[in-house]
């Protein structure tokens, strides 16, 4: 029988590959915190794969004015259909990347984040909102949620 209790669905919402970067950073750390990573894009997967996970990490930039980049918004329409206890059993975090110039400033993780709640999920980590210079900080983010869902695993 397929244990699924520690698979840990990092899903990426990426125009030009910064937060691809790092959701595969998220992926390559992740088994030394007992998970079973499946790292891949919002277009990659269907909502039965995204919904099945113990454990979800976005990591979504922002794009437009304020919009879902192109891989990230039939996705995120899907699971905003779904029934209210969808993902009760599932603990999530977001990872939002942007750019403080625009107005509306990582407005896609914003909306990832709430929606998951939403949707039943709990909220295992407080959303970053990392602005252009944003490798130091999402690293630490990254070590510090893999650490905090590790403590529920
Ligand atoms: C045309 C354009 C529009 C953007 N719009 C926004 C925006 O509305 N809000 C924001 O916070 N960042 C915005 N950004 C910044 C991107 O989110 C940021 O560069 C991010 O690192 C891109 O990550 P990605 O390569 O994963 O898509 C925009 C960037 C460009 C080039």
């Amino acid at each position: 029988m397929t244990d699924i209790k520690q698979n840990l669905g990092i899903y990426f919402g990426s125009q030009t590959g910064n937060a691809e970067m790092l959701a595969l950073d998220v992926s390559a750390l992740a088994p030394t915190y007992g998970f079973k990573p499946s790292v891949a894009g919002l277009d990659e997967i269907s909502l039965e794969d995204f919904t099945e996970n113990k454990f979800i990490i976005i990591c979504c930039s922002t794009w437009g004015d304020g919009e879902q980049p192109d891989n990230a918004q039939e996705m995120f329409d899907l699971v905003n259909e779904v029934d209210e206890s969808t993902l009760q059993d599932v603990q999530f975090a977001v990872l939002g990347l942007g750019d403080t110039a625009f107005d509306l400033f990582c407005e896609s993780a914003k909306e990832w984040d709430v929606l998951l709640e939403e949707k039943g999920g709990t909220r295992n980590n407080a959303r970053i909102e990392c602005d252009v210079d944003y490798e130091d900080e999402a690293e630490d983010w990254i070590v510090s949620t893999l650490e905090s869902m590790k403590e529920v695993l």
